[in-house]
């Protein structure tokens, strides 16, 4: 596969309902732990097949098998490339929901990705957004018709869990430190720390009834999607 290049990062959307056992066996023997811990058989074969998946992406572009990548995690849990494969400088991030995984990979930029389906079951909208986004982000919502709101929130919701995703810091950082746009396009608008001009925010609509957004911690990267079947990915390389 092509060197990625650092002004252009890559979305990979994958079924994870899809032949998911070819993969399986890439997995690392922590990853199985992981996968162990989970109650239900659903949420476990979609973790496996996430993670096959991710390996199978990440060694086409490290040209390896799948089953050589090894991880480490930082302080609040986000996976990187270990030794020897953090010399390539690529970086990326999953996230996944309802049956649909995101991978995002970028050159040097550390980069973070959120989707959710627009029909999860969400509390109070209100209520959460008053509580956990920042002011401006929780007036514009209120603004907007009612038929307008759930797709606004989770367009918003995609958006700074991605920004917080490409900090490594997860939910841990709180999400009124920042704001963004609720429409259709993504923007960053305020940042408590650093310049908004040294990130790229981009909308996605990966499958019907997803939204999500990825984040890209460098100025004007551009995002290309990429759809593949775990089929074709394992069918390409030797899956060990
Ligand atoms: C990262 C976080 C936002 C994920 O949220 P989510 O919507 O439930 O899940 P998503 O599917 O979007 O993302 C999960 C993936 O993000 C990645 N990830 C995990 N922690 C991450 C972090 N701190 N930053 C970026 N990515 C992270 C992993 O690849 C994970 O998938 P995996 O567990 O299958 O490997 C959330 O777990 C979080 O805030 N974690 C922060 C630390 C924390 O609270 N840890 C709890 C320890 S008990």
């Amino acid at each position: 596969m092509d060197r990625l290049r650092t002004d252009t990062a890559h979305v990979w959307a994958v079924d994870l309902e899809r032949e998911t056992h070819m993969l399986a066996e890439t997995l690392s023997e922590d990853e199985w732990m992981r996968a162990d811990r989970f109650v239900f058989e659903k949420h476990r074969a979609h973790f496996v097949a996430a993670r096959g998946c991710l390996r199978a992406i990440l060694a086409k572009y490290m040209d390896c098998k799948p089953g050589e990548l090894a991880f480490f995690y930082g302080e609040h849990g986000k996976p990187a490339l270990a030794s020897p494969w953090d010399k390539s400088q690529l970086r990326f991030n999953l996230s996944h929901s309802a049956g649909l995984a995101l991978i995002a990979v970028s050159m040097r930029h550390e980069i973070g990705i959120d989707v959710e389906p627009l029909s999860r079951k969400v509390g109070q909208m209100k209520d959460i957004a008053k509580r956990f986004f920042a002011p401006g982000e929780y007036e514009r919502l209120c603004a907007l018709p009612r038929e307008e709101q759930r797709r606004a929130f989770f367009c918003c919701w995609t958006r700074k869990e991605a920004y917080l995703k490409a900090m490594g810091t997860g939910l841990t950082h709180s999400l009124k430190n920042f704001e963004v746009s609720l429409g259709r396009k993504a923007e960053l608008l305020w940042i408590k720390e650093g310049n908004i001009k040294d990130w790229t925010l981009q909308h996605l609509e990966p499958a019907k009834g997803y939204v999500g957004a990825v984040a890209i911690a460098g100025k004007d990267v551009e995002v290309k999607i990429v759809k593949h079947f775990l089929r074709d990915l394992c069918l390409n390389k030797g899956v060990n």
